[in-house]
């Protein structure tokens, strides 16, 4: 029976997956299965893209003969020859005889090589730039080499921008019934085997794969459809961003890959140390014992991370079996530029450490950290605690960010220098609104503290954030934000909106009427600002107050001309001046943004000059006169501290959580 899903109306994935499958390409495990996808669109033309590997090809043909609906098979694209896309393609010509074959020279050699069965009379052969009219659909080729076989080439849909585009931005895992990225948690729960099916199956061919993903580049993209895995429609430039890294041997982290190779325990027993000693000086370590690891998760760890440590024992004179072939897939892989530590072991004569060093010193890019390995005979000693120290000294000073050094206490001097808050509102701070989501929620908070502090390829800027505001703690959760920069004429409800209450107690954007989101799935804030910026997190320092964000900038698009306003603009002009801090003459008080209005009758007219609501969102105050009360009102949001006294040096402003410093004395 039939089992297919559907991409868009005229689009069908008609693929299957299979989670009996052992080992990938014989040599991969696949724990999670592994989906052999295939589309077919039903346009003037039909078209399919590709078939299956002959072990789901029952399924498969139940889904396409569903698709078609009776209609005849016009076309078959074929990307790539390999038989977990190709096998069933001579089942499939003598099912539709009608159909025609489009494919490129190498594709045509190979479908020759491969099937007895004569299909030459029935090709179509492109090009690099041929374009294909099916009726409302026209696609474009685009030669792919090495991504990842010769033959291989991608289909580009100009009429809604679907990239086709073979192994390229596949992963490993059966599908479970979803078919796009976006309905599940991709980037937590996917991305790892998304790396280590590209990183095993095509990591060798940076230079080609980055060829590809330059054309990419160039094209405006709205669905890509891969070989293996999920449809993407969001959130694409996520996924690119991982195979520009892949694809250059850029490490995504500053970690370790930590793989050893250990008979009886002792080589483990140094392994394990170093571990403790680099955790202990706050480096991350991912650790594999190569005789019972399948060696592409080591291989996918050692493309995520900036590090790699192999221990070996000594074995048969050489490098342990299972060590010496992960180094050599390591070697085949061309895993690059990569900084390298090795650890020995070997009761009667080491020679691993050696060995390791001339397979590794193949590889372009490679840097040893140390110029010989740490030894050990039969077993770890105290000199070794000392080697390992210094190893994981140096392998910490180039991974962790050095402490800042504080500068020499002078002398006290004989009075406390001065401090002036008023000096700090002479910077002239933007106000922006930060916005992230976790899980599906929606966060956002007033900030004024961003700014650039890196252009050049990378741009990067800095935040920071107050650590009681909850948006903080979701920054440091996903590591992801955008920035909405707020301009002159937004209104004080807005900064009352997301300034002056907490996430944990309110939906901040219940009531709005926009989702407006950047391609990192986050929202902004489409009005009253004039840019916004999409930012990922590198890294972040403890303030004690507040949390400092370094991010690199992946998004930014201007979104008006009006000017930015500034910290001493909203002060001056957008925030509501104090209320009258003796007896309340009689007025009109705005419910959105609390202008009074002093007199009688508000004119029918009337608009708020600080939020521009009308008379009706006005409410009749009577005079009153009341007791002076003495306190402290918030600089940042207004709110009155009644406090005969000094405020406590912990006060925190229950409303906006600014601290004491930005109070200043009043009466009301
Ligand atoms: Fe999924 Fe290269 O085959």
């Amino acid at each position: 029976m039939h089992c297919t899903k559907k991409v868009l109306d005229d689009l069908t994935w008609v693929g299957a997956d299979d989670r009996r499958l052992f080992c990938f390409e014989g040599v991969y495990g696949v724990p999670n299965g592994v989906s052999y996808n295939s589309y077919l669109l039903n346009d003037e033309k039909t078209v399919l893209f590709d078939t299956v590997d002959k072990a789901v090809s029952h399924t498969f043909f139940d889904n396409v003969k569903y698709a078609l609906n009776g209609r005849k098979l016009d076309y078959l694209v074929v990307h790539h020859m390999e038989p977990d896309h190709a096998a069933t393609i001579e089942d499939l010509v003598l099912r539709y005889p009608e159909a025609t074959i489009v494919c490129n020279e190498k594709i045509k050699t190979l479908l020759a090589q491969y099937f007895d069965y004569d299909m030459s009379e029935r090709l179509h052969i492109v090009k690099e730039g041929d374009t294909l009219k099916t009726g409302r659909h026209e696609l474009a080729f685009v030669m792919a080499p090495m991504v990842h076989w010769p033959e291989v080439m991608m289909s580009y849909d100009l009429t809604d921008k679907i990239l086709f585009s073979a192994d390229a931005f596949g992963t490993f895992g059966a599908l479970n019934g979803k078919i796009f990225a976006d309905e599940v948690d991709f980037m937590g729960d996917w991305l790892d085997e998304a790396r280590r099916y590209y990183t095993n199956i095509v990591g060798k061919y940076g230079m080609q794969v980055e060829a590809v993903l330059k054309k990419a580049a160039t094209l405006d993209i709205a669905y890509v459809c891969p070989l293996h895995g999920f449809v993407w429609r969001k959130h694409f430039a996520d996924f690119l961003d991982k195979y520009m890294h892949w694809a250059t041997y850029t490490p995504e982290k500053k970690g370790v890959t930590l793989a050893y190779a250990s008979v009886y325990g002792h080589t483990e027993n140094m392994a394990n140390i170093l571990a403790a000693k680099l955790s202990d000086r706050g480096v991350d370590v991912e650790m594999f014992d190569t005789s019972v690891i399948d060696s592409s998760y080591v291989i996918s760890s050692a493309f995520k991370n900036s590090h790699m440590v192999f221990a070996s024992t000594t074995y048969n004179a050489g490098i342990f079996i299972r060590m010496d072939e992960l180094l050599h897939d390591i070697q085949s892989h061309n895993l690059q530029k990569r900084k390298v530590a090795l650890l020995e072991n070997g009761s009667w004569g080491p020679t691993s450490g050696k060995l390791m060093r001339e397979i590794l010193s193949t590889i372009p890019g490679t840097q040893f950290i140390q110029d010989n390995p740490i030894s050990i005979l039969s077993a770890p000693k105290a000199n070794t605690l000392d080697e390992l120290d210094a190893l994981a000294d140096a392998i910490a000073a180039d991974i962790v960010p050095p402490k800042p050094v504080a500068a020499p206490v002078a002398e006290a001097p004989a009075a406390p220098l001065e401090i002036s808050n008023d000096a700090f509102f002479k910077f002239t701070y933007g106000v922006e609104v930060l916005t992230t989501q976790v899980d599906g929620v929606d966060y956002g908070c007033i900030i004024n503290t961003a700014g650039q502090v890196a252009a050049g390829d990378i741009k990067k800027i800095t935040i920071s954030c107050i650590k009681q505001n909850h948006t903080c703690d979701m920054v440091a959760k996903v590591g992801k934000f955008n920035i909405s920069i707020l301009t002159e004429d937004a209104p004080f409800a807005l900064f009352q909106q997301f300034g002056f209450q907490s996430g944990r107690d309110v939906d901040k954007f219940a009531d709005v009427d926009y989702n407006d989101r950047t391609a990192n799935g986050i929202r902004y804030i489409p009005t009253y600002t004039n840019a916004v910026l999409s930012c990922e997190v590198l890294e972040s320092y403890d303030l004690e107050t507040q949390m400092l964000y370094i991010a690199k900038v992946v998004e930014a698009k201007v979104l008006s001309d009006a000017p930015s306003v500034t910290y001493g603009y909203y002060h001056a002009h957008i925030k509501p001046k104090k209320a009258p801090s003796s007896d309340q003459p009689e007025g009109w008080r705005c419910k959105v943004c609390g202008y009074f209005y002093e007199g009688h009758e508000l004119p029918e007219d009337f608009t708020c000059p600080l939020c521009k609501h009308g008379p009706e969102e006005f409410e009749y105050v009577p005079a009153v006169t009341h007791e002076i009360k003495k306190g402290y009102i918030c600089n940042v949001c207004g709110h009155f501290e009644e406090c005969d006294g000094e405020l406590p040096d912990d006060y925190v402003c229950p409303v906006c959580n600014h601290g004491k410093e930005d109070f200043e004395y009043a009466e009301q």
